[in-house]
């Protein structure tokens, strides 16, 4: 299991859940992670359990400023920087008609502004080095159709499953590899939100819509990041040199494209 010796990696949002999953197992295959996160004490744990290959920085993906810093950051710790992974996002979810401005803000500047000018500047810094990179986003099965109570956070990820498509074709002159991942349902922290989210919006008792999201899974489970790992290190290795633009469900049989 060494398919990313010698990579330097940055994964944004990667303090817990899916991307702390995947800094684990690019440690595993040989790559340095940067463990970028707002959350500098979460992200500075993660890092110490993760061992002398791994660390922490700083970075809100909202703000540009933060973002260049991070990716300077990572160059100076690790010489260079050789795949992103744009994995930071919110959740949020309402009736249509309570959507509020400061949700929409919320989520537009982090799942899709941060991801597009991280990409940015990852790309930016890819190019300087001159040979190549992987970029990976991080979309949903949100992303292929609307939920009742979820317009904004589906919109978001939807617009990353065209990001990546545009960012793809541009960018692969450079050897820049752009692809995404589309998760169905997740177990972690995230779930435990949105599962208390959904009890107050349709009057469910805690773990109850958790148990109905799980039933419909074809796979019968919540995924575990441990599941999504092998597509984002494939993603990451030259095995995908040929790929460009393409958006891979990895959700237990849920969405079919
Ligand atoms: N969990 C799921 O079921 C699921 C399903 C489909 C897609 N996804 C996507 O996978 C990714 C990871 O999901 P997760 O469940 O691990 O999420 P999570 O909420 O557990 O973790 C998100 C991380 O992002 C960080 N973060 C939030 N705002 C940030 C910002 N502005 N700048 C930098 N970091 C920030 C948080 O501190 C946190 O550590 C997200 O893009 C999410 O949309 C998750």
């Amino acid at each position: 299991m060494t398919r990313l010796t010698g990579k330097s990696a940055l994964i944004t949002g990667a303090a817990r859940g899916i991307g702390l999953g995947f800094a684990k197992r690019y440690i595993a295959e040989g790559a340095s992670v940067a463990i970028g996160d707002i959350d500098l004490d979460a992200a500075q744990a993660a890092a110490a359990q993760l061992g002398d290959k791994a660390f922490a920085v700083r970075m809100d993906v909202s703000d540009q400023d933060s973002i260049d810093q991070a990716i300077t950051a990572v160059v100076d710790q690790a010489g260079k920087l050789d795949i992103l992974i744009n994995n930071a996002a919110l959740f949020d979810a309402s009736e249509t008609v309570d959507i509020t401005r400061a949700s929409y803000d919320r989520l537009y500047t982090v799942n899709v502004a941060g991801t597009l000018f991280t990409m940015q500047a990852a790309a930016k810094q890819m190019i300087a080095q001159g040979h190549g990179g992987k970029i990976i986003n991080m979309a949903s099965q949100a992303g292929r159709r609307g939920e009742s109570l979820v317009l904004v956070y589906c919109s978001t990820k939807a617009a990353v499953i065209s990001m990546t498509q545009s960012a793809g074709l541009n960018l692969i002159k450079h050897g820049i590899n752009v692809n995404a991942i589309a998760p169905g349902v997740v177990d972690g922290e995230h779930w435990a939100h949105v599962d208390a989210m959904f009890a107050k919006l349709e009057g469910k008792q805690p773990g109850e819509k958790k148990a109905e999201v799980e039933a419909g899974v074809p796979a019968g489970r919540f995924a575990v990041p441990e599941d999504l790992a092998g597509m984002a290190v494939f993603l990451a290795s030259s095995d995908s040199d040929y790929i460009v633009s393409q958006t891979y469900n990895v959700d237990g049989g849920q969405w079919m494209s």
